[in-house]
């Protein structure tokens, strides 16, 4: 539904552009000559006059709506826009009588612009009389039994009927039941020769579906082999209905189908089977739509499944074949849904014994032939066709089918076919048809994918500078040879080499300003009246920074994006006076020489700080670094005593009585004294004053008297400690003894073997009778 809407859709849009040439677009990719632009879109138009592209203009300039090539001055002639047509190749006019013919033209060539929809006209007009071919395929399932008896006299009722509509009237008949395996049908042996339900002489034995008669004009061999057919049986309500109608349908030379109307009646009381109902049975594989009548039976009817109903409806309609359905009332409802799935078929409500078949027959001839659906059969890829309807009175229809009812008998009606090509494409063919009819129309499309500009190859040959030949206006020029004009002699460069120098970065051609003329960019002049230039037009004297909402500031000039600055400025928009007066210290040096000055602002070097650069908080100390330049300067001595004035250049110094206590640092000399001073960085880089304390802090020198009587205190002193040590672990010794003997003294103490004044608290009294044994 929803693709049929926006198809509706895009129908609509397709006319509405029609009809407003202004809205059409022609969105050329990849044009580079009058070929590639009729194909790159349904409105695209080529301009093949001489010199209508400015210099270092592409040919795609050349390619655009008819309309806005008109606008810019290519007149009417030199546009090359090629329209599709048609051509009827047969066209036999519509006739009745024996051998009548019902469609116009019967065969037709196209050649379509890709995607330009074309729209012809299909006539079409019913016929009295024409010939007609009716299979009656008949269940013989045994509830049927009475409807059998009933068509046995029936056929020549149904014969005349047919001979009222046309004169050429054929009829055949078929039979059908269902697979003979299990559980359609009790495969006992004996109920396989007579499945009939009840004791019954003369019944058939099981079968699939059996082609009884093929078609023939003659009444009483109808009713001749007919009258042979017996009821027959089975277990299951539904049938194999659809396995019959498949091969009567495929079995073409069999059933005896000719050119004609071809109408199946098919009979029953029940269901049928489908694609799936197999399974029941074991029978797996898909029904192959093939013919297996072997001596008139369907020999594949327990190998293959039943055929599906959109497989039947294809098969139906590509063999021209109308189903009318004759059921009982109440399996109307089935194959009334049946009917929806299959075009051109019809239902009848079957009286309980069939005898109402030949009206049945004849109202459902009647609906199916006054009804007229047109359709194609496979398309070649790329090709849409819609139809549009116009039935006599009736609001024209669009759809992807052609379809009127209720058409009369020599009334005629006529369908647009609107056929589109999708894109460029060889010589294909299809069919359209009405459905039910056997004729039809042959469609031979081709595209028209080539300009032809009927030029003469050596008529413009001084307009590419005698280097090639004009094709639609453009030159194609000779080997070596690329431009406009073939004005570049290029030798082994292609084009597209000269193209790739005019791109920078792979951008746009000459960022789009300009013209690439033999590899070389050749820039426009703006319509504002910049000037454009540079190597790939990509400069001009617009972009450069802003500040204070002028370009450069005002103090500068503008060069490719980059400001040149007046003298006094500076900056990348010339934002900045030169003048450095906000960067120079107290001493008047810029930055204190440890920065540079931007923008009267110092930009310092890590660590030290603004205004000035002064101070650097976070550097390392410089005492500990110059101590040897300190001691040399100060004091004459250490490692650089030989060299000091070399070492030390970078240090002024001065040697004082007195420093203070603020900022001073302390490190040691060679002689392990304490030099005092104070480094305070000047401007530049590790440029120092130093200021010396003139005394060092040295150590007091040793005193011999506290040596000695220091070495006589030490000796007593260890004598003496020596000897306690010695009292102590006697000490120690003496108490560990002690101890051990207090232990011993305490166990002899409760020994109770050696105390003699110990008695046991119990008496032994011997019994002088007791002998022991
Ligand atoms: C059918 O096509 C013809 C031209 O082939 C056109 O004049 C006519 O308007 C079309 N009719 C409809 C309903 O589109
Ligand atoms: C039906 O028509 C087609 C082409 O018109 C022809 O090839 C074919 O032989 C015809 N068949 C019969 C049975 O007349
Ligand atoms: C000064 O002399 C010392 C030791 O003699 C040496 O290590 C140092 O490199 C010398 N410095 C210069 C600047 O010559």
């Amino acid at each position: 539904m929803y693709q049929l809407l926006s198809f509706l859709l895009f129908v609509l849009a397709f006319l509405v552009r029609e009809v407003d040439p202004s809205s059409q677009e022609c969105s050329k990719v990849n044009v580079n000559n009058c070929n590639d632009c009729i194909t790159s879109g349904a409105f695209c138009t080529w301009c093949k006059a001489l010199n209508f592209t400015k210099p270092g203009e592409p040919g795609s300039a050349r390619c655009d709506t008819k309309a806005k090539l008109e606008e810019r001055g290519c007149k009417t002639s030199d546009i090359i826009n090629p329209q599709g047509y048609d051509a009827a190749e047969k066209n036999v006019p519509l006739q009745g009588g024996s051998s009548p013919v019902q469609l116009k033209p019967q065969a037709v060539r196209l050649e379509l612009r890709p995607n330009q929809p074309h729209t012809f006209p299909l006539t079409f007009k019913r016929a009295e009389g024409y010939p007609v071919d009716l299979y009656y395929l008949m269940d013989l399932s045994y509830s049927m039994k009475d409807d059998l008896n009933n068509v046995k006299t029936l056929g020549k009722q149904i014969l005349l009927a047919l001979k009222k509509i046309t004169s050429n009237a054929r009829i055949g008949f078929g039979s059908f039941v269902d697979k003979t395996v299990l559980p359609y049908t009790n495969t006992n042996p004996e109920k396989l020769q007579k499945p009939c339900p009840v004791e019954e002489t003369q019944c058939q034995a099981a079968f699939g579906f059996k082609h009884v008669l093929s078609l023939t004009n003659n009444e009483n061999m109808f009713n001749t082999e007919v009258s042979k057919q017996y009821i027959s049986g089975n277990l299951d309500p539904p049938e194999g209905g659809l396995d019959a109608i498949m091969q009567a349908a495929v079995c073409e030379r069999e059933i005896g189908w000719g050119n004609n109307t071809r109408l199946l009646v098919y009979t029953t009381d029940d269901g049928f089977h489908m694609a799936g109902d197999g399974k029941l049975g074991a029978i797996l594989k898909p029904n192959d739509g093939e013919c297996h009548l072997i001596g008139n039976q369907y020999s594949k009817s327990n190998e293959l499944d039943y055929p599906s109903v959109g497989q039947l409806a294809q098969t139906l309609s590509e063999k021209n074949i109308q189903p009318i359905f004759a059921v009982t009332e109440n399996t109307k409802q089935v194959y009334e849904d049946l009917t929806k799935m299959i075009p051109k078929s019809a239902v009848g409500v079957l009286s309980s014994d069939s005898s109402n078949v030949v009206t049945l027959i004849q109202h459902a001839y009647d609906s199916l032939s006054s009804t007229v659906i047109v359709g194609h059969n496979q398309l070649p890829e790329g090709v849409t066709v819609t139809y549009t309807s116009i039935c006599g009175d009736e609001r024209p229809t669009t759809g992807s089918q052609g379809r009127c009812s209720n058409v009369k008998i020599n009334q005629e009606i006529t369908f647009n076919v609107t056929v589109t090509a999708g894109n460029c494409m060889g010589e294909q063919s299809f069919e359209i048809r009405p459905l039910g009819f056997t004729e039809t129309m042959v469609v031979k499309i081709s595209t028209r994918c080539q300009c032809e500009c009927d030029e003469n190859p050596d008529s413009h040959k001084d307009y590419c500078t005698n280097a090639g030949n004009v094709m639609c206006g453009i030159c194609s020029c000779n080997a070596g040879y690329v431009g406009q004009k073939c004005e570049c002699k290029v030798g082994q460069k292609t084009e597209r080499d000269l193209t790739l120098a005019c791109r920078k970065d792979n951008g746009t051609i000459c960022s789009g300003l300009g013209d690439c003329v033999c590899g070389i960019c050749s820039c426009h002049a703006s319509e504002d009246g910049r000037k454009i230039y540079g190597k790939y037009c990509e400069c001009d004297d617009m972009n450069c920074e802003l500040n204070r909402g002028k370009v450069c500031g005002g103090n500068g000039k503008c060069d490719c994006g980059k400001c040149i600055c007046n003298e006094g400025f500076q900056g990348s928009a010339c934002q900045c006076s030169v003048s450095t007066e906000g960067c120079r210290n107290s001493r008047g040096a810029v930055c204190s020489g440890r920065g540079n000055c931007e923008c009267n602002v110092c930009q310092c070097q890590s660590g030290y700080q603004l205004p000035f650069c002064e101070e650097c908080p976070a550097c390392l100390s410089p005492c500990p670094t110059y101590a040897h330049c300190i001691e040399c300067l100060g004091f004459g001595t250490g490692p650089f005593e030989k060299n000091c004035s070399d070492s030390c250049k970078n240090i002024n110094h001065t040697i004082k009585d007195d420093l203070g206590s603020a900022k001073v640092c302390k490190e040691k000399d060679k002689d392990n004294c304490w030099m005092i001073f104070r480094m305070t960085e000047l401007d530049g880089q590790q440029q120092y004053a130093a200021e010396i304390r003139k005394e060092r802090e040295c150590p007091e020198p040793p005193s011999i008297a506290a040596i000695v009587g220091g070495t006589v205190a030490g000796v007593a002193l260890i004598g003496f400690v020596l000897l306690l040590i010695w009292k102590l672990i006697t000490s120690l010794k003496d108490l560990k003894e002690f101890r051990k003997f207090e232990k011993e003294k305490q166990k002899s103490k409760w020994s109770n073997a050696d105390n003699p004044l110990f008695k046991g608290a119990t008496t032994t009294v011997m019994n002088p009778n007791f002998s022991g044994e």
